[in-house]
């Protein structure tokens, strides 16, 4: 990539992208450092909802499953154990919450915060401590969000191999040692992997799955509380249900920035002749800011959920058959965080800044909140 393109993809990426697409005539784009995302909405549709484009496994778990059926199997499994422990997840944020300072640095926070609240259900209590160490040291280590400079990843190498190699141990484990029910997340992994898949293999599913749940979850909690009290400063609550917020967060400020395609075999798309193998990008935040399809397009506007017919192509959780797996249960425990963080409280922000970082998706700068308990009055309450 060309100098000059890196810049001002660090600088502002969104608004790079739309510079990007103001230079494009024919809904596709060429992208700087390789490969040609689409920005036409017709065209994103057919790309991924096409069979023939879809057809074969997705590249979310690259080639560590062996069959679109066992990806799909590792999927529900680890949303199922997500959705039926999420009266747990709720009742150790809201011990957290006591526990949360007055001032608190973001989005560093909200990883935590997410993390400690997830940390059971993505290994159960009873797996070896040293374990649960390396995946506690793992969430700022740069196995979860990558690291910035060149050292810090090479340590974040040796941190992933150590976790990579506990976990393949454990795996080895529980397989002589069946317990029945799934209690985590790695157990939801290794119930629904084929049964000859190797410990290492299994191991590294569960990895994608754990990289998979924090990262998304946390950068868009980040995001709905930095663009919610950026835009609210009132004293008053919130006027808009977290719900909202959530569903315009990821509208705004996608977190998945890109999802890709790769084409089966040789192909025309768009007009352009695409060799098997080639990729092409979708943008949910081009889709999600596209004039014809968004009024206010470029405005933070949760309200814009009660119109249900006032809306546009909206992606953050892909489409088509690759769809997320964990679509809804992520939405939930996003609105279950951003109400467990409101809720009788009064929040501000400083620092914020709306361009996003790209580190495993587009991320929010550092930003500080200042959370203080409301009083709140009998008649509020009613
Ligand atoms: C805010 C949180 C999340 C966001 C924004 C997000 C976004 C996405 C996106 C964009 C894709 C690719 C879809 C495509 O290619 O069309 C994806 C795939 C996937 N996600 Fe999520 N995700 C989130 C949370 C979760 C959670 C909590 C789970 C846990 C079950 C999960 C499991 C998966 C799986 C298994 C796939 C692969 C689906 C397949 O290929 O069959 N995600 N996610």
């Amino acid at each position: 990539m060309r100098v000059g393109y890196q810049r001002r993809l660090q600088h502002d990426p969104f608004e790079y992208l739309e510079e990007l697409r103001r230079r494009s005539s024919n809904g596709i784009l060429r992208l700087p450092w390789g490969g040609r995302c689409v920005s036409d909405a017709a065209l994103a549709h057919t790309l991924l909802r096409d069979p023939e484009l879809n057809g074969d496994r997705s590249g979310f778990f690259g080639d560590l499953l062996p069959t679109r059926s066992a990806q799909v199997d590792v999927g529900h499994a680890v949303r199922d154990l997500l959705r039926a422990h999420v009266a747990d997840y709720r009742e150790v944020l809201s011990a957290e919450m006591a526990r949360l300072p007055a001032v608190s640095q973001w989005p560093t926070t909200a990883t935590d915060l997410v993390y400690r609240a997830l940390a059971d259900l993505l290994l159960h209590p009873d797996t070896p401590p040293q374990i649960r160490h390396f995946m506690d040291k793992a969430v700022h280590g740069g196995v979860v969000f990558q690291a910035p400079g060149t050292w810090q990843r090479a340590r974040a190498e040796i941190l992933r191999a150590k976790l990579i190699a506990a976990i393949t141990e454990h795996v080895g484990y529980r397989r002589e040692n069946h317990a029945g029910e799934s209690r985590d997340v790695l157990d939801a992994v290794l119930g629904a992997c084929p049964h000859n898949l190797a410990d290492r293999t299994v191991a590294e599913v569960f990895l994608v799955m754990y990289r998979s749940i924090v990262a998304p979850v946390s950068s868009s909690l980040a995001w709905s509380v930095l663009l919610a009290f950026s835009h609210h400063t009132s004293d008053c609550p919130l006027p808009w249900p977290a719900d909202w917020i959530v569903r315009e967060a990821l509208r705004h400020r996608p977190m998945v920035w890109m999802v890709g395609r790769t084409f089966p075999h040789p192909t025309e798309f768009g007009g352009i002749p695409f060799q098997a193998g080639e990729m092409l990008s979708v943008s949910p935040y081009l889709l999600h800011h596209d004039e014809q399809g968004w009024t206010d397009h470029d405005v933070f506007r949760p309200d814009r959920w009660a119109e249900p017919h006032q809306r546009g192509p909206y992606i953050p959780f892909g489409a088509g058959p690759f769809t997320c797996a964990g679509a809804a249960v992520a939405h939930v425990l996003m609105t279950e965080a951003l109400i467990a963080l409101t809720s009788d409280c009064r929040m501000t922000v400083t620092g914020g800044d709306m361009r996003a970082v790209m580190v495993e998706g587009a991320i929010p700068r550092p930003f500080t909140v200042h959370r203080t308990v409301r009083q709140v009055h009998e008649t509020e309450r009613r």
